[in-house]
């Protein structure tokens, strides 16, 4: 589609989307049915489970990894929403606001998992 750099590595499995103007590091792994949106910036080595809907305007940091199902609220150029390097998404999370890095977040809306 328009615009989209994608680095060295990517494998993007069945039905996998990247709409426009998304910027992808190297070794991205989107699975099945997950799609990154317009505007998003993807660093190094982020894997993406199946059915990930990223929407507009995300930062995912490098070795972040977003579980099974997982919805990223859009972001804006004023307030982009951010998944720190080496976060951890669970499956099913909505996430509304950004995320720090080597954080792990589930539920909806989105909160850190405490153990
Ligand atoms: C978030 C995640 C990384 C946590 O893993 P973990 O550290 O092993 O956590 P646990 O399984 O010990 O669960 C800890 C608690 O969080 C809950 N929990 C775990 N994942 C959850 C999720 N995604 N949403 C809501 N609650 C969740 C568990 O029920 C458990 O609750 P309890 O303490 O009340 O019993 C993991 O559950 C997850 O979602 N991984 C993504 C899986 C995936 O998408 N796989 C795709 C394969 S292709």
């Amino acid at each position: 589609m328009h615009g989209n750099v994608i680095g060295e590595g990517a494998i993007l499995c069945a039905y996998t989307t990247i709409t426009s103007n998304a910027k992808i590091g190297k070794y991205f792994h989107a699975n099945i049915y997950s799609y990154v949106a317009h505007d998003c910036v993807i660093g190094d080595f982020v894997t993406f489970a199946p059915d990930v809907h990223c929407n507009g305007g995300v930062m995912v940091e490098d070795y972040a990894y977003i579980g099974t199902g997982a919805i990223l609220k859009q972001g804006t150029r004023e307030k982009p929403i951010v998944i720190g390097r080496g976060a951890v998404v669970g499956m099913g999370a909505v996430v509304t606001k950004s995320v720090a890095p080597f954080t792990t977040v589930i539920g909806n809306p989105a909160a850190p998992l405490r153990k």
